[in-house]
């Protein structure tokens, strides 16, 4: 484990029970509280847009803005932020995506992604894939190309690397 992996390790909490019980909640308050952590977060995220050659950060509400928007002001991209649906108030692209129990919806303004594009997604934890897979549908649908995802947290045992590998067509999943 390298020295800037063991920071970030250090600085996430685990919260048994949250937000539902059996649940073990991945907190990442404590790295964002703490400024060498979240700088070297930012920094290597800000690293990956840059040698995948990205134009553009996609950040996935809400912890994805949270740590997306510091790497695109860092790597000197712009910011695109997906949200839940709903959110956005002018004309969107949506994608709906399942979950366990049920199915969400994320949306995009359709103008912020352009054909000459390439996309960096930025996100906390890569889980069961799902919402990943649905920005990359988002993004593939407005003409633009994928650079990759880069997530602080893989949740290995969810098994979202696999379900994302279509969608990624190639493009690296990066997780720190
Ligand atoms: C969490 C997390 C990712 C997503 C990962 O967000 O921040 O965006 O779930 O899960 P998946 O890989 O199974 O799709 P959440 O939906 O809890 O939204 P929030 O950040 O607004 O709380």
């Amino acid at each position: 484990m390298t020295d800037i992996e063991a920071l970030l390790l250090s600085r996430i909490r685990d919260v048994a029970d949250h937000p539902e019980p059996g649940v073990m909640f991945k907190d990442i308050t404590p790295l964002l509280a703490d400024p060498s952590a979240f700088t070297a977060l930012t920094d290597a995220l800000a690293d990956i847009a840059v040698r995948t050659e990205a134009t553009k950060i996609v950040g996935l509400e809400a912890r994805g803005f949270i740590l997306g928007a510091p790497v695109a002001v860092r790597a000197g991209l712009g910011f695109i932020p997906v949200r839940k649906a709903g959110k956005l108030p002018g004309a969107t692209l949506s994608q709906a995506y399942d979950l366990e129990y049920g199915s969400a919806e994320i949306e995009v303004h359709a103008e912020d992604l352009v054909a000459s594009d390439r996309i960096l997604v930025v996100d906390d934890v890569l889980a069961t894939g799902g919402t990943a897979e649905a920005s990359l549908q988002l993004i593939r649908r407005a003409g633009a190309e994928v650079a990759g995802v880069a997530v602080l947290m893989e949740l290995g045992f969810l098994g979202g690397r696999g379900r994302l590998e279509p969608a990624l067509d190639g493009a690296p999943l990066e997780a720190l």
